[in-house]
């Protein structure tokens, strides 16, 4: 059971906590190759991986040079894993040729491939979607090419870029992907419990389940769901303990982003947590506050108040994954 990439929400805390609560892998956000090639900073704190193991850097780019150069500069730093971004679907990345818009291009998706996997001697994944768009369902092939060049694992998403994220996600779609190759394929797309996960692996037959959106603003979830899967009746975390991971998890970002860069990558998670915390949690002024304030210490005792003494007064259990 695996965290999926997600830009700008997989920081190193979220990575960290999620694998501590038993996510068996966690993959960093997009790292832009090119960025990382030419030493800028913020491509260097998303593909930090203190504490994280294993260390999976995602890398995104469109050129075999600078992603070679990259995955060995990512290796070079700690990365045990490198996979590349074949599934982004977001125009400012597919407009440069990279993400998803290398499944348009299979002969050029197949060089870069190879130059990653000939860069590092560490396991290589890719990570797909089903294809472009309805008419070119090509995910098999691409699979069977990163197969032959010896990469490790492949993650289909069960959509296609032209797509983005509306409809459903198409688990028994993957099977075809499954059937192609020898090499584990790990289904991803619009898993958001046990129930499914069950559903996903028994229609898709793939090795495993990534898990993306859902586990914003509830990191313990991929371990949750991993749990319930293994037959082991793991008690969802208390109030008490999801406030203090959601603290752990802010004044991570503020020490690693510094206090004005740290709140505002703090944002999204604040709200997801605040969210999670249950309908009325906090008034919509603390709300605001909490996503706005430049004091940590006025955030914190603001989301110890969402889980512990919320203003709606709904003390439920949280996180049940069943
Ligand atoms: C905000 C956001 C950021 C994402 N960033 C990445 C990324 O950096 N790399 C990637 O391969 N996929 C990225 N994805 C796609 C997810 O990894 C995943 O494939 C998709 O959300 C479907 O899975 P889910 O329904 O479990 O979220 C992103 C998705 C979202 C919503």
């Amino acid at each position: 059971m695996l965290l999926a990439p997600l830009s700008g929400v997989t920081d190193l805390h979220m990575r960290r906590i999620a694998r501590r609560c038993g996510a068996s892998a966690v993959v960093s956000e997009m790292v832009a190759a090119a960025e990382l090639a030419r030493g800028d900073a913020e491509s260097q704190l998303r593909s930090e991986g203190a504490g994280v193991s294993p260390h999976v850097v995602q890398l995104a780019g469109c050129a075999p040079e600078p992603m070679a150069r990259a995955a060995r500069i990512a290796v070079e730093t700690g990365a045990d894993v490198i996979d590349v971004n074949m599934g982004c679907p977001a125009k400012t990345v597919t407009g440069g040729a990279a993400g998803s818009a290398l499944m348009r291009d299979l002969d050029n998706a197949e060089r870069l491939l190879g130059a990653v996997r000939g860069a590092v001697e560490v396991p290589v994944t890719v990570k797909m979607r089903l294809g472009w768009d309805e008419a070119s369902f090509n995910a098999a092939g691409l699979a069977q090419r990163a197969e032959r060049l010896g990469l490790n694992a492949v993650t289909v998403h069960g959509r296609t870029r032209q797509q983005f994220y509306k409809g459903n996600a198409d688990w028994a779609a993957i099977r075809a992907v499954v059937q192609a190759v020898r090499i584990p394929v790990f289904a991803n797309g619009d898993v958001t419990g046990p129930e499914e996960a069950r559903a996903c692996l028994a229609a898709s037959g793939a090795a495993g389940v990534m898990v993306g959106r859902a586990a914003q603003g509830r990191p313990w979830l991929v371990g949750q769901i991993a749990a319930a899967l293994a037959g082991e009746a793991r008690p969802a975390p208390s109030r008490e303990e999801c406030a203090d991971i959601a603290c752990e998890h802010y004044e991570g970002l503020i020490a690693l982003y510094g206090p004005a860069m740290g709140a505002r990558h703090a944002r999204k998670h604040l709200a997801s947590y605040v969210d999670h915390a249950g309908p009325g949690a906090l008034a919509t002024a603390d709300r605001t506050r909490l996503l706005t304030t430049a004091d940590p210490a006025a955030a914190i005792e603001l989301l110890r108040k969402a889980f512990l003494d919320p203003d709606g007064h709904v003390l439920e259990p949280l996180g049940e994954a069943a």
